[in-house]
């Protein structure tokens, strides 16, 4: 018997969300879609913690339900739950979870929303300062206290049916897919190749290639490469500062 969290993050907030439930097992989405870790046998309730993306699930939770989850006997598996970590603006996020799992076979038992630092650059050029992360996070935690003592208590409770679900889960897919991202670049006079982009990048989509470090065509706008980078070497036309984040950077190493 045991409990797993399945954790997506770009910039560390879910990370951050996940230490607070209690668990047996936490796993990156990515590793375990990559097939660098397994669900094990004996899981028996499911915590998916993952960031909202244009008021939706990102495409990482979809292919690890997709591709993982309905990929093995769920029979032993009786409680799923989620946390939606948000800017403010959860939307559809947790009832489109909830109708992804139905699509498999399974369903969530509880889903809450949690605010914490929104750190997309296309809307917040100027980042999150250090005062207001941390206030922003101690409710946060206090919210996540009560979810914790909610999840281990197994308690049900059902995420609404979502404003205009239908339109809202296509537009929210189509955008949140990985693609180019050719404003996102990196300043070649500041980066020391010290990879830690290549090596959080949830997408595995920074690569080192003869000594250059290479932005693929596959970003999905988390942007903790440019907010993690030590020497401040990404650059976005516009943005300036970046979100200190409330995880270790080290934490964010994908295997
Ligand atoms: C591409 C992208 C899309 C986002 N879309 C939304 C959104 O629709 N609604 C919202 O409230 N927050 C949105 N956010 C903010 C994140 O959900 C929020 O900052 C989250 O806590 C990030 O979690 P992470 O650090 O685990 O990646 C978005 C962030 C990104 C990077």
């Amino acid at each position: 018997m045991s409990t797993v969290l399945a954790v997506a993050t770009g910039t560390g907030n879910s990370l951050f969300a996940a230490d607070r439930i209690k668990h047996d097992h936490l796993y990156f989405a990515e590793d375990l879609i990559n097939g660098k870790d397994h669900l094990p046998d004996d899981m028996d309730r499911l915590g998916i913690i993952f960031p909202v993306y244009c008021g939706g699930i990102l495409n990482a939770v979809l292919r690890f339900i997709e591709e993982v989850l309905s990929d093995r006997d769920n029979s032993g598996l009786g409680y799923i739950f989620a946390i939606a970590t948000n800017g403010g603006l959860p939307l559809n996020a947790l009832s489109d979870l909830d109708r992804t799992l139905q699509d498999h076979g399974l369903a969530l038992s509880y889903g809450k929303a949690v605010r914490m630092p929104d750190a997309y650059l296309p809307l917040q050029k100027k980042a999150v300062s250090k005062e207001k992360a941390e206030e922003i996070a101690r409710k946060a935690d206090e919210k996540l206290k009560a979810i914790a003592e909610d999840t281990d208590a197994e308690k049900i409770e059902l995420p609404g049916k979502g404003f205009l679900y239908r339109t809202v889960r296509r537009f929210s897919r189509l955008a949140s897919s990985p693609r180019p991202n050719e404003k996102l670049r990196i300043d070649p006079a500041k980066c020391i190749r010290c990879k830690t982009c290549v090596r959080i990048c949830p997408e595995g989509n920074i690569r080192e290639e003869d000594g250059r470090i290479i932005i693929g065509n596959s970003c999905i706008s988390c942007f903790a490469c440019y907010h993690r980078c030590p020497e401040g070497a990404m650059t976005y036309p516009g943005a300036a500062g970046q979100y200190e984040g409330l995880v270790e950077t080290s934490r964010l190493i994908r295997r």
